[in-house]
């Protein structure tokens, strides 16, 4: 169709280390909403997902079973399918890393990139287990020794090809500056720009150790590293390199979808390998919470996972997605409990949106037969319902695209409490009563009409199967496939003459009582799951689960302080006494640095400390903070600013 906007959408693609839990179906679900609202915007919507399926990991993992890596990965692609088609998913295409298209494109990037000098052979430095067959970082290791096998590990050189990102940093943040939306939310957009400030290593993106990856297309010894692999499918899948058209029309992508966990590897390490190929960036990289458990994060290695699946079977697909869109608020994390997902099926579904359309139903079958009279009588009330459903729209529209689900569907849900406090209001049982009231009741079964019409279609995203069953009772609709989003912005559509029906509950009640542990979908505990290819390759990142937010950082009140007086502590070879100005105030502050300075080394400098540590005595000096000092065996060394910034000003 001519002029026909276009809209494209992508989800992480998986590791099919194993079948995927509710954390992922988060992402794919929230995608399939922005998916299903695009189109129903009249939108030509690509909406792309698939599997990461390369990786030492999973190679070992295979191995281990006997089996070749790729048939390993085969079963459990399936399974991921079967979980999109179970949950009514509506992805346009579903790629995975093993297929031709995307090995080809891979390796014509690889080869561009290294020709124009941005990909260079060097060496690479690691920890090596041998018995893993793999390199670790400084931080990956624990207590020095291999995280999977807990034995010792060796430093060692390998020879790899390096991708050089510094480059382009400076454009990267012009870029993040110059275009506020493309990081969001806010709070991730602060952590990559001081991320990329901190310094951008280059990548290692070769790998040597193990076979199964790309080849580099001029070296077999190498295969590409994983997530270089893995971000060139969001080219692939619309055609880079293979068909032009189709790539001209959706690329530059409108939003990568994906949880905070990779979004470094989505802002940073994406942005510019796009800028090495001269392409565009995407338009927006968005990063929401985790699901977590209540006990933590709920992770296949922890074998504390939910399965969707059951859930769908023991709930229903709509109740399902529903509640995970409802959630999880903008950006932030969420808990996953049976009660919660229990009670929110009871509380807004089975009371609020089903018993407006089950009590609606009736009404209009006990007063008319089924079928409401074109005689009609307003009042000023009725401006109020019909301004709530306008403002029903409108905001759900404006969440929406702001991808802020959850409130999203808060607005939806405030346009059904608002009908159903109207049916309190004008409390139609007493209109029957009174034959002069006729237009009125039938006015107040027309706006209920109306307002169920608008949250039908507000809720079709979320909820795909919900429209078509309701309208099995409430005969709105000729063709649901034909509804457009624009039509619950209008008052007043439904047809004279509409005939409803009675029908079944569209959503039963779900008894707590049977929620006893015996009933529940269990969290599955299974056999520790192998990790994939970890994402660690942003030298210094921060591996996920010691992520901290930044409200957590900024409980620090950290602070530029000089000392302007120092001595040692009497009977004490470790402590020295500071005396520290900070902005207009002084403090004392007692540290154990006296081995690695004395007192006239300390006069003077500017060091940072932490303000807001509770006061607390050592040896009878009351130690108002604490300055903060880097240390290995050997040193210590406080950190100082260097250049003329005055004490008290903040270290953020
Ligand atoms: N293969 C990489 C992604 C490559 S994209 C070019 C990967 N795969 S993954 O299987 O580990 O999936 C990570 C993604 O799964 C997260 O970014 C998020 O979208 C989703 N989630 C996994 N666990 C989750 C929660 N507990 N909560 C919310 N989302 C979660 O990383």
């Amino acid at each position: 169709m001519p002029n026909k906007k276009n809209y494209y959408i992508t989800t992480p693609i998986y590791y099919p280390s194993d079948n995927l839990h509710i954390g992922h179906a988060y992402t794919t679900v929230a995608a399939d909403c922005m998916a299903r609202f695009k189109r129903m915007q009249g939108y030509d919507v690509y909406y792309l997902t698939g599997t990461d399926e390369h990786g030492q990991k999973i190679e070992r993992a295979a191995r281990e079973k006997g089996m070749e890596p790729i048939a390993y990965v085969d079963g459990i692609v399936a399974n991921i399918r079967e979980l999109w088609q179970a949950l009514l998913i509506s992805n346009t295409d579903f790629i995975r890393t093993t297929e031709k298209r995307q090995e080809e494109v891979v390796q014509k990037i690889f080869a561009r990139v290294y020709e124009q000098g941005d990909i260079f052979l060097s060496q690479y430095e690691g920890w090596y287990c041998s018995p893993c067959e793999t390199f670790f970082t400084e931080r990956q290791l624990q207590d020095g020794k291999c995280p999977d096998c807990g034995r010792d590990v060796e430093l060692l050189q390998e020879e790899s090809y390096f991708f050089n990102m510094s480059k382009y940093a400076p454009r990267l943040l012009e870029h993040i500056a110059s275009h506020p939306d493309f990081i969001q939310p806010e709070s991730r957009r602060n952590e990559v720009v001081n991320f990329i400030k901190s310094g951008l290593e280059d990548l290692c993106v070769s790998r040597t150790t193990f076979k199964w990856g790309i080849p580099v297309p001029f070296n077999s010894d190498h295969v590409v590293y994983v997530w270089f692999d893995a971000l060139i499918n969001y080219l692939t899948g619309v055609g880079y390199l293979q068909d032009d058209e189709k790539f001209k029309k959706y690329w530059p992508a409108d939003v990568h979808l994906m949880a905070k966990d990779i979004i470094r590897f989505h802002a940073i390490i994406w942005p510019i390998m796009l800028m090495a190929l001269d392409l565009p960036l995407p338009k927006k990289v968005m990063a929401h919470g985790w699901i977590m458990l209540e006990g933590g994060k709920m992770s296949k290695s922890k074998g504390n996972v939910i399965d969707p699946r059951l859930l769908v079977e023991k709930y229903g697909v709509d109740a399902v997605r529903y509640y995970l869109i409802k959630e999880l608020s903008f950006g932030q994390d969420g808990t996953y409990s049976e009660e919660i997902l229990a009670n929110r099926i009871n509380a807004d579904l089975a009371n609020d949106l089903g018993n407006l359309i089950s009590r609606t139903i009736a009404m209009i079958i006990k007063y008319f037969g089924g079928v409401i009279p074109e005689t009609r009588t307003s009042v000023a009330l009725d401006d109020e319902i019909q301004t709530a459903a306008g403002q029903a729209y409108s905001e759900a529209t404006a969440k929406l695209e702001k991808l802020d689900f959850s409130a999203y569907l808060h607005a939806e849900a405030r346009l059904v409490s608002r009908a159903n406090k109207y049916i309190d209001e004008t409390a139609p049982w007493l209109l029957a009563k009174d034959d002069s009231q006729t237009g009125r009741l039938a006015t107040v079964m027309y706006n209920l009409l109306e307002c169920i019409r608008i949250a039908l279609i507000l809720t079709h995203p979320t909820m795909p199967t919900l429209m078509e069953r309701a309208n099995q009772q409430l005969g709105l609709w000729d063709n649901i496939e034909a509804v457009k989003w624009e039509e619950a912005g209008i008052w007043g559509l439904t047809q004279a003459g509409t005939r409803v029906n009675k029908g079944e509950s569209l959503f039963p009640r779900i008894d707590l009582k049977t929620l006893g542990e015996e009933e529940k979908v269990e969290e599955k505990k299974e056999p520790e799951a192998p990790a994939t290819e970890p994402p660690l390759e942003i030298q210094n990142a921060v591996v996920e689960d010691e992520y901290i937010s930044i409200e957590d950082f900024a409980r620090l009140d950290l602070r530029v302080a000089e000392v302007i007086a120092c001595e040692k502590m009497k009977k004490a070879d470790k402590l020295l006494i500071l005396r520290l100005k900070v902005g207009d105030e002084e403090r004392t502050v007692v540290s154990g640095i006296a081995q690695h300075y004395t007192p006239e080394e300390m006069v003077g400098k500017k060091v940072v400390l932490l303000a807001n540590l509770k006061p607390t005595k050592l040896r009878g000096v009351m130690s108002q903070g604490m300055i903060l000092a880097a240390s290995d065996e050997q040193y210590v060394d406080v950190l100082t600013v260097t250049k003329d910034i005055a004490a008290g000003n903040r270290v953020k």
